[in-house]
């Protein structure tokens, strides 16, 4: 399973690099804001510290401003994806990006219907939003099973990059269904290491360990 990390926080996607465990980047308009930075700035930096791919978002509504801004984009770095919402106009931007060889993330994803046009106009990644369909007391997990069923059923290429991911549960569960790719904010990823008896068993070693005296 792919490990993206959700943020635009450069120490921390390079704390979790420098770990191995970062295969890309996922951002979104709220993230930018939330860095205070130049979107364009911010991006080039982040694709200094993976190779992998590194989510950019359109802004644009129509699709025609979409392939603009997705060209823009795609000119910071060699490894930027472009993100496109589900929409009409986004699975149009996708199509035409995509025959350029343009990596493209169809974001905001909340159906296996939506997730087959998004396969059908040749998206890199769709992102279906869990925790988002938590939130409104539906099943974000069982989205991301339907849409693996359908892409396996046709064998659409489209990797499944489960987004909206709010808990270590969440990360579990999508690789037991064989979600592709998982983005998570760095504190989520960084929960996956941490285990009450893995702490306990820590310390009992270190303790009898300082008893014989020895060194390494
Ligand atoms: C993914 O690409 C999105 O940026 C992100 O996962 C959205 O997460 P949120 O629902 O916690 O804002």
């Amino acid at each position: 399973m792919k490990f993206f990390v959700d943020s635009a926080d450069l120490d921390a996607i390079a704390e979790l690099a420098d770990i191995g465990l970062v295969d890309g980047v996922t951002t979104n308009p709220s993230i930018i804001a939330k860095s205070g930075r130049d979107f364009k700035e911010v991006i080039a930096e982040i694709c200094k510290l993976t190779p992998g791919h590194v989510s950019a978002e359109v802004v644009a509504t129509s699709a025609e401003d979409m392939i603009k801004e997705g060209r823009i984009l795609r000119k910071i770095a060699e490894n930027v994806c472009v993100k496109l919402p589900l929409t009409m106009d986004g699975l149009k931007a996708c199509n035409t990006l995509s025959k350029e060889e343009v990596p493209t993330n169809v974001t905001l994803c909340f159906s296996p219907n939506q997730a087959l046009l998004a396969a059908k106009c040749g998206a890199t990644y769709i992102s279906p939003f869990i925790g988002r369909l938590d939130d409104i007391t539906l099943d974000g997990l069982e989205l991301i099973e339907d849409i693996r069923t359908i892409y396996d059923n046709y064998g659409y290429e489209t990797e499944i990059l489960a987004a909206s991911i709010r808990n270590v549960n969440h990360v579990k569960e999508c690789a037991l269904i064989g979600a592709d790719v998982m983005t998570a904010p760095p504190a989520v990823i960084k929960n996956l290491a941490n285990h009450v008896l893995t702490d306990k068993g820590l310390a009992a070693f270190l303790k009898d360990w300082e008893k014989t005296g020895q060194s390494i």
